[in-house]
This record gives structure tokens, C-alpha cells and sequence, in this order.
């Protein structure tokens, strides 16, 4: 895109829309979408940073998510509120279908709902692995299978796999119809897999398929999953906080797009949006359709025979694989019994079961949301401290394999599921991360917003006056809260923020937040805080390539963290980096060390200071976009 086309867009969109608010907007879009500022690739996809060296959930910034796919969507839609023009939002789902669903499903149809997955249990510590694969544990029926093979039929999943290496910068040449044996990338990679201590530091990625080409001799799959053989076979993962942004994404195109009377625009997305939805009820569900509630003892507790395996709560993930090339076909499904409430989309549960454009083709779609919807309100209340924060989620498999909890988790459950302060990982805490509390309210905030719904409307006002009084103000400069640290179980959670920041991705959510429960209950100290952090975000924070805050990184001393590959296993990536026992985080990853950010890790190993960066994530600068023109359109300021 050239300097002359921003140019045009600019002075169009002035005269549509000129508040002061969606004005910034557009600065902050075209920033974003400047070329000469590399957030994307040249195919259009967004890079998880425009950094390549950042270590966090993604281990390297040109790496992208679904994440990054669904806030690039939603930044589109405001683009088409704000200008008129939703061919953007359009284009950004087209690149979900053509790079984030994976097009390798071959061996799907030999799928057997009655018997999905193979029981593993997770295990504490990474070095544990790999996890046996039991086949004597009782596994539950797949209920969402044949009703979405009869409204689509097909038996390919229509769902975003989480990880991408866009630059192919670990080689495996595993792009979205290829298996290994591609040409170049995107390449489709899955990190983590070994239990909920296996931090970053620790993952050892691997392609999402995996025909022995690299690693050892059964490629990556026997650092995982210990099995009597292995074959060759493709495995992928879901995000499903990604998929549900996405839905809510195109429920505000949609809406939008009416306002101006020109929907039709959007109605194939929105279709597309709705099929998304209808998949993402895998995540509604036990993680091996187990009965849900006290589900404990892997042997003792049953498998479910319909719904009695739906949570109904949006879960950490949802994975499905199959074999490739094999002489015997076969397939599975993952659900997952452990949801954390930072992931809880109501607007998208509300889009999904009341919204006539997005009702899903699956036959029992609308009740299955219409169900979830009112989960998720029931466990914002149930986590909601006395302070006003959420703490973490509930589990239907405690530890990961349905053991028995302490006792006192027994007391007050949530139908069943048993309080976990930091749902699947610990390394760091799950809910350690402020930001997980304004990503998730925010949603709750726009579903408010839409409806008016008053139980909504209690559970904000708690949450709004906790943070509104936790913002540190210094002048007309923000502190956010950034560590919370948690004690006691829901009923009686609480919450002590442990330290402040200046974060701009989470002042930006929060404030939108706040826009959003500001706009519907007319409560001019949560407007006021919102347009505060929004200038402040304005004047304080602008880069060159958009809206970001210094990092100091103490966490980069753990680039020689251990690997924790099994005695006695050898192999190799692509580039011919060795993976052994002694591997570290580095070690497997050698290309790190043409990184020209790299200087600043070698002197930090080497005894010096903590390096220090300034990132510009896609999500946090989309985010940032997204509330200047929320808030332009929400008050016309
Ligand atoms: C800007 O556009 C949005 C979406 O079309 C609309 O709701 C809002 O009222 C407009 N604001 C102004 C200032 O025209
Ligand atoms: C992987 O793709 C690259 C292009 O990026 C190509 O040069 C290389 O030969 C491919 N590797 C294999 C093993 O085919």
C-alpha cells in the first residue's frame, strides 16, 4: 500500500466521520498499516511484533497467532464503521481462511465421535515427559460431530490453528496444505504440549505436521507421547479466546455495515463468522467428553453419552490431528474441561445464540450458546473478589488428569468444576497478568453495552470502581496496575495488586472498557478515566511506528533455561541445530544469534544490564486503534 493511497483514504474519512477520536484512529491504522513499518508480511498476514526478538508467548515476533488474525479483523470492522469502506474487514477474514485454518484435514473423515481421543494425562513438570497414552481410561461421545458434518458437510474443521512461523525462520517448510515438505512459509507450528509448568523457555516447537522429516526418529512426537509406535501424522491447536474475538469482531461489522445500509457487503464474512462460532463449541466442552462435575478419578469418572460433557464456559483450547499418509487412517478431538474467565467472550455467545445474522447451521447451536452465555455471567460473578477483580477459572480435570482436589475445593463449586487461581499454566501464574482483566471485561462491557442486561451491569460496576480506583495518576500520566497476586476460594477470593506499570496495551483495554459501561450507564467518572488514559496514550506514549512503552526484560536471562529433551533422545531442526539433553532455549534456537537485537542478550548472559526494548505488538497497537475510534464513535468526540 503507498503513501498516496493513505493519503486519499485520510482526507475521505475526515469528511465522513471527523471527531477528534476517530481522527487518532486513523493515524494510529495508518501507522499500522505503513509498510516502511513491517507489521506485515509480504502476504498481508500480521506479525505477532514488528520485533523479531521478543520472547513471551510466541518465541519470536515474527511468529503470528490467531490473536494477532483476530485483532487485525476487528481493527478492520472499526476501519469500516469509521470510513464506510468494509472491503478491509473482508480481506483480513480472507487471509484467516487462506493461512490460520489449516487446508491438511485428509485423514478427518475416519474420525469416530464415540471414541475421540486416547486419554493422556498431563504431568507436573516438563521433565516428566513424555506422558504415557492409556488407552484403559473411559473416554466420553463426541456430540458436535455429526451435527456439524450434516450442516457443512464436510468433516474439516473450520478453526483457526494458533501459531504460525510467518518467516519460516525454523525451516520446517510446513505450510497450510503441506506436510514438511513445502516451500517455504507461513509454516504451521505448535509450541508447549508438556503440562502447565513448560513455560516458554522450556517449548520445543515443532511443525503441526510431522512426517520424521526433522527431529528424532519419530520426529518431535516422542518428546510428548509415550507410545508403543509412532506415525507420521498432522496435529492442530485452538486458541478460542482468537476464534471468539474474531466472531465478535464481525458482530460489530455487521452491525456497522446495517447502520449504513450496506450489510450485504459483509454478509459472506458474517457467514463465515457464524461457521467459525459453530466450531468453536469444541472448546464448551470436557477435554476427553467426560461427564462434567466431580469429575474425579480418570477410571472412575464416565464418559458422557450426549451433553453431559459441556462446561458450556470457553476453554483454554480445542486440538484435532489425523494421520497423513499412513496406511491406516485415523483421527481425534480434544475438548478441554479448564476454562480461565480471561477468556470468556459473552458478545460472542450473545452474537451467536440471538443474533439472526449469526445463527450457526449446527443443530443445536443456538441452545448450546444461548447456555453459554449464561454460564459465563454465572462465573464473572462466581470469581468476582470482594474487591471487585477476577480470579482465575475452574477446572473439570484437576491437574490434568481428573485427580482429586484439596478438600476445601469440594465446598463450593462451580456446577461442579473446581476454583484454580491459575488455570493451565503456572510458569508464569495464569492470572498473574493485569490484562487478562479489562481483555475480558471489555467484552462483558460491549455485551452490556448491546443489551443493557442488568446482571451484566452489576458485575461492571464492581469491576469499574475497583480499577478506576487502582489507576495511579501522575499528573496527566497513567500507572496501571500490573501484577496481581491472589488468596482464599471464590466465595471469598481476593485480590492485592502487587505492582504497577505503564502498560499501554492494558490502559488502552481498559479503557475501552470503561468507554463502552460509560456509554450505556451514563457514568461520567468511568468516561472521564477513559479519555484520560486515551490522551495520555496520545501524548505520552507516540513511536515512530505507533503507540508503545520501554520494557525492561530480566525474564531474557532465562534464553539458556533448559529444554528438558528425555535422556537418551537425539535429533535435530532444520538448520541443523542439534536437540539433546543438554539444550537450552537458545541452543535450539542458533538463528536467534543473527538477530540485530542480539548484542543486548549476549551482554545481558554476559554479567550485564537488563536489555531494554520498545515493542510494537499487533495487538496492543490494533487494541490502541480500536479504542481512539470506540471512544470517537460511542461519544462523538
Ligand atoms: C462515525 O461513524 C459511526 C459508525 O458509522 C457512527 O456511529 C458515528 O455516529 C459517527 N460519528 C460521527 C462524528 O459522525
Ligand atoms: C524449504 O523452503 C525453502 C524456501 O524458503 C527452500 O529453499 C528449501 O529448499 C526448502 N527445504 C526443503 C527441505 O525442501
Amino acid at each position: 500500500m503507498n503513501v498516496l493511497w493513505i493519503v486519499t483514504v485520510l482526507t475521505t474519512v475526515v469528511a465522513i466521520n471527523g471527531s477528534l477520536y476517530t481522527q487518532r484512529f486513523l493515524e494510529q491504522y495508518n501507522k499500522i498499516h505503513n509498510s516502511a513499518n513491517g507489521y506485515f508480511s509480504a502476504n498481508g498476514i500480521p506479525y505477532h511484533s514488528v520485533e523479531t526478538l521478543i520472547v513471551e508467548s510466541p518465541d519470536h515476533g515474527h511468529q503470528t497467532t490467531s490473536e494477532a488474525f483476530s485483532y487485525h479483523v476487528w481493527l478492520e470492522a472499526v476501519y469500516g464503521a469509521i470510513t464506510g469502506d468494509f472491503s478491509l474487514f473482508n480481506n483480513a477474514w480472507n487471509l484467516i481462511d487462506s493461512y490460520a485454518v489449516p487446508s491438511l484435514q485428509t485423514a478427518n473423515a475416519a474420525y469416530n465421535p464415540y471414541s475421540p481421543a486416547t486419554f493422556q494425562g498431563d504431568l507436573d513438570h516438563p521433565s516428566e515427559y513424555p506422558s504415557l497414552i492409556d488407552s484403559t481410561v473411559p473416554v466420553g461421545y463426541d456430540p458436535l460431530y455429526q451435527e456439524l458434518k450434516d450442516a457443512y458437510y464436510t468433516d474439516y474443521m473450520y478453526s483457526m490453528h494458533w501459531l504460525l512461523d510467518v518467516d519460516n525462520v525454523y525451516g520446517f517448510n510446513n505450510t497450510q496444505y503441506q506436510c514438511e515438505d513445502g516451500y517455504g512459509g507461513p509454516s504451521l507450528i505448535n509450541t508447549y504440549q508438556r503440562g502447565p509448568a513448560e513455560s516458554v523457555w522450556n517449548t520445543v516447537p515443532q511443525p503441526t505436521c510431522d512426517q520424521f522429516r526433522y527431529g528424532g526418529t519419530n520426529g518431535f512426537l516422542d518428546l510428548f507421547t509415550k507410545d508403543s509406535s509412532y506415525a507420521h501424522q498432522y496435529k492442530y491447536t485452538a486458541a478460542p479466546d482468537a476464534d471468539a474475538r474474531a466472531v465478535q469482531a464481525a458482530f460489530w461489522a455487521a452491525k456497522w455495515a446495517h447502520e449504513v445500509g450496506v450489510f450485504d457487503e459483509v454478509s459472506y464474512t458474517v457467514s463465515k463468522a457464524s461457521k467459525l462460532g459453530d466450531y468453536l463449541r469444541y472448546s464448551l466442552y470436557d477435554k476427553y467428553f467426560k461427564q462434567v462435575g466431580n469429575c474425579v478419578g480418570a477410571w472412575t469418572c464416565p464418559g458422557g453419552t450426549y451433553k453431559e460433557s459441556a462446561h458450556y464456559l470457553i476453554s483454554w483450547y480445542f486440538a484435532w490431528g489425523g494421520s497423513y499418509n499412513a496406511q491406516y487412517s485415523w483421527a481425534w478431538r480434544a475438548a478441554d474441561g479448564a476454562s480461565h474467565f480471561g477468556y470468556q467472550n459473552p458478545l460472542a455467545a450473545y452474537a451467536l445464540s440471538s443474533d439472526p445474522d449469526f445463527t450457526p447451521k449446527g443443530a443445536t447451536a443456538v441452545e448450546d450458546w444461548a447456555k453459554s452465555l449464561e454460564r459465563q455471567l454465572e462465573l464473572y460473578e462466581y470469581l468476582q473478589t470482594e474487591e471487585g477483580a477476577f480470579a482465575g477459572g475452574v477446572t473439570n480435570s484437576w491437574k490434568g488428569r481428573y485427580e482429586s482436589p484439596d478438600s476445601d475445593l469440594y465446598v463450593d463449586t462451580f456446577h461442579g468444576l473446581f476454583y484454580d487461581w491459575e488455570p493451565v499454566y503456572h510458569d508464569p501464574p495464569s492470572n498473574r497478568w493485569f490484562g487478562m482483566q479489562p481483555w475480558s471485561a471489555d467484552r462483558l462491557a460491549q455485551y452490556y453495552y448491546v443489551t443493557g442486561d442488568p446482571q451484566a451491569q452489576g458485575i461492571l460496576a464492581k469491576w469499574v470502581s475497583w480499577v478506576v480506583s487502582n489507576i495511579r495518576w501522575n499528573g496527566e500520566d497513567f500507572e496501571m496496575p500490573a501484577n496481581l497476586e491472589w488468596s482464599g476460594d471464590p466465595p471469598d477470593a481476593h485480590v492485592v495488586i502487587t505492582s504497577w506499570g505503564n502498560d499501554v496495551g492494558t490502559a488502552s483495554a481498559t479503557a475501552r472498557t470503561l468507554s463502552y459501561y460509560a456509554a450505556k450507564a451514563n457514568d461520567a467518572e468511568a468516561k472521564d478515566t477513559a479519555k484520560k488514559l486515551l490522551d495520555a496514550l496520545y501524548t505520552k506514549y507516540q513511536t515512530s511506528k505507533g503507540i508503545s512503552n520501554e520494557e525492561v526484560h530480566e525474564d531474557y536471562s532465562r534464553f539458556t533455561d533448559s529444554s528438558y529433551i528425555p535422556n537418551g533422545w537425539y535429533g535435530s531442526y532444520p538448520n541443523g541445530d542439534f536437540i539433546n539433553p543438554s539444550s537450552t532455549f537458545i541452543d535450539i534456537r542458533s538463528w536467534y544469534k543473527n538477530d540485530p537485537d542480539w548484542a543486548k542478550i549476549e551482554s545481558y548472559l554476559n554479567g550485564g544490564s537488563a536489555p531494554s526494548f520498545t515493542y510494537h505488538r499487533f495487538w496492543t497497537q490494533a487494541d490502541i486503534a480500536i479504542s481512539f475510534g470506540i471512544y470517537g464513535i460511542l461519544f462523538n468526540e
